[in-house]
């Protein structure tokens, strides 16, 4: 009896698959080649996932600053693999303390859509710096300096103009024009850089030079912060000394939810992407959407992502000033109470969703995942707002200041550059972060470490979204990052859809249930995906076909 219950166990411990206990091997997936070569460079050096998410995140604020930089803020989502430890550093953009509720509203009550966007008073004090600072001394291996070496070299090299950096500059030509350093820094001889031309920018780099060497106090106190206060005053900002010295970094427990026995470590508020995912699983989980029609399925995701923005407009703002109800509104029995009003053949007009009045809708951004030889994971996201931020640069300084004050609500009702709408929760205060939708999350389960995260204003939560199930579905990040994608975000009341996500009969069908879809010419996002399979041992990586400019290296 007992010599065979030893042969079943050892029988059933045999068919279990092994779990390697560490990757042996790293996988870096970011939005330009140099940064994930970057975060490989650091990682021979000795540094960890947390040492290389600096030299990644600095590098992209050197080559990239049309969609992050040391004038905006980031999350980083990490896991330690030694406890399985896992936060998000919140190195989120603040209001200054002379912000005001109504700051960018004109004298007939409504939003200046121009002050919103352009120019200092669009700035939040950035974060991006303090976040650098507390990954290096909390987490990595390397010091700041060390890490910070690759983005420094690059800034006083240059790097080669590419294609997506000279269109955006093209696009926002006229706007940089307004603001003279910053045309300075990018239109040198006044013009915009053909391709390969080398992009130097010894300001940027002497400002991470004085970063390397002192830390978050070279940058939030003393020559910089003065340069940077008096430069955003003389232009008609309000920034102050205080606001800059003043500027913390939060450590955030992150969303936890499951779904399908996966589970799921994403963005906490002041991003709502967390709680949106957790809501929009939850209301997914007990239909089987694998067995539906494309349509039919399409339709249950779609009527999920419509009732998460629609709590994300009336609930979701700065934990630290607004009591978020996200245990209510990541509770299965919640999501249970939303699903009862879903139609399996119909859908849900926006306005007939109990909330408020209905009220009148790029590439920027920036998302890198890496998972190193130890099992480290960090999956970050990065922005100065909308393209090259608020265009504002305080001469000498080689870095655009974020608009990430267009992410509160400047009125309520009154929808932001991503047609997001919100109300008290989100509303300007001195102090606070403006809600995010950066969603960078971690996918656990089945033997599978994966991280996962994209740019794309609103869109980033549904876009994570997808590629959750896609992953739950058995998928890898080569299919993650080139799904066709769809959205709905609650309002404007319509599905927007990449040009391959439906056919003529989808759109047909999903119509004839009541659906808006409006199939656009650009496809969006930039998503970048690593994963690690214990089973198989296999690491990979991928880098959305979409931008071009993006690389995933293993090795
Ligand atoms: N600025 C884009 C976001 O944080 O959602």
């Amino acid at each position: 009896m007992k010599a065979r219950f030893w042969l079943v166990a050892v029988v059933a411990i045999l068919a279990q698959p092994l779990q390697a206990d560490q990757p042996g091997r790293a996988a870096i997936a970011s939005a330009h080649y140099l940064a994930t070569e970057a975060g490989h460079e650091i990682l021979a050096k000795g540094g960890n996932a947390f040492d290389a998410a600096v030299a990644v995140s600095s590098v992209l604020a050197v080559v990239e600053q049309t969609s992050s930089g040391i004038g905006g803020g980031a999350f980083w989502m990490l896991r330690r693999a030694a406890d399985g430890f896992e936060v998000m550093i919140d190195g989120r953009e603040m209001a200054p303390a002379a912000a005001d509720r109504d700051m960018y509203l004109n004298e007939d009550g409504s939003v200046n859509r121009d002050l919103a966007l352009n120019g200092p008073l669009a700035a939040g004090i950035p974060g991006e710096v303090a976040g650098l600072d507390h990954l290096a001394a909390n987490y990595g291996k390397l010091p700041l300096s060390e890490s910070l070496k690759p983005a420094i070299r690059i800034a006083r090299e240059g790097f080669p103009a590419y294609k997506k950096f000279i269109s955006m500059l093209q696009y926002k030509e006229a706007d940089m024009r307004r603001w003279p350093a910053a045309a300075k820094a990018f239109l040198p001889d006044g013009k915009i850089p053909e391709l390969g031309d080398l992009v130097k920018q010894p300001d940027l780099a002497a400002v991470l030079e004085k970063v390397a060497a002192e830390g978050r106090d070279g940058f939030y106190t003393g020559e910089i912060a003065r340069r940077l206060v008096d430069g955003v005053q003389a232009a008609g900002g309000i920034w102050s000394m205080e606001d800059l010295a003043g500027y913390t970094v939060k450590e955030r427990e992150p969303v936890r939810t499951t779904y399908r026995g996966y589970e799921l470590v994403t963005a906490p508020p002041p991003s709502s992407g967390g709680i949106a995912i957790a809501e929009m699983l939850n209301i997914l989980a007990p239909y089987h959407i694998a067995e539906l029609s494309k349509v039919q399925r399409s339709h249950l995701v779609i009527e999920a992502m419509r009732r998460a923005f629609r709590d994300r407009a009336l609930y979701l703002g700065d934990p630290d000033f607004y009591p978020v109800p996200q245990a209510r509104l990541t509770d299965v029995n919640y999501a249970a109470g939303l699903r009862a009003g879903i139609m399996f053949d119909k859908a849900t007009p926006s306005n007939m969703l109990p909330g408020r009045e209905n009220l009148p809708e790029g590439t920027h951004t920036t998302h890198f995942s890496i998972i190193d030889a130890e099992g480290n994971m960090v999956s970050a996201t990065l922005t100065v707002n909308t393209i090259f931020g608020s265009k504002f640069m305080v001469p000498g300084t080689g870095f655009v200041l974020n608009n990430e004050m267009d992410d509160f609500s400047a009125k309520p009702g009154a929808p932001n550059a991503y047609g997001l709408i919100g109300f008290t929760a989100n509303e300007i205060q001195p102090f606070k972060r403006p809600l995010s939708s950066m969603t960078p999350t971690l996918m656990l389960g089945q033997g599978k470490m994966a991280a996962i995260g994209t740019p794309g204003g609103s869109r980033i939560i549904t876009m994570v979204l997808l590629g959750i199930l896609d992953f739950v579905a058995g998928n890898g990040p080569e299919s993650w990052v080139s799904l066709p994608r769809y959205h709905h975000q609650y309002l404007p009341d319509k599905v927007y859809a990449e040009k391959a996500a439906f056919s003529a009969a989808d759109i047909a069908a999903l119509e004839a249930m009541g659906h808006t879809i409006e199939v656009r010419k650009e496809p969006w996002g930039n998503m970048q995906g690593v994963m690690w399979d214990r089973k198989t041992g296999e690491l990979t990586a991928a880098s959305d076909p979409r931008s071009g400019a993006g690389r995933a290296i293993v090795k």
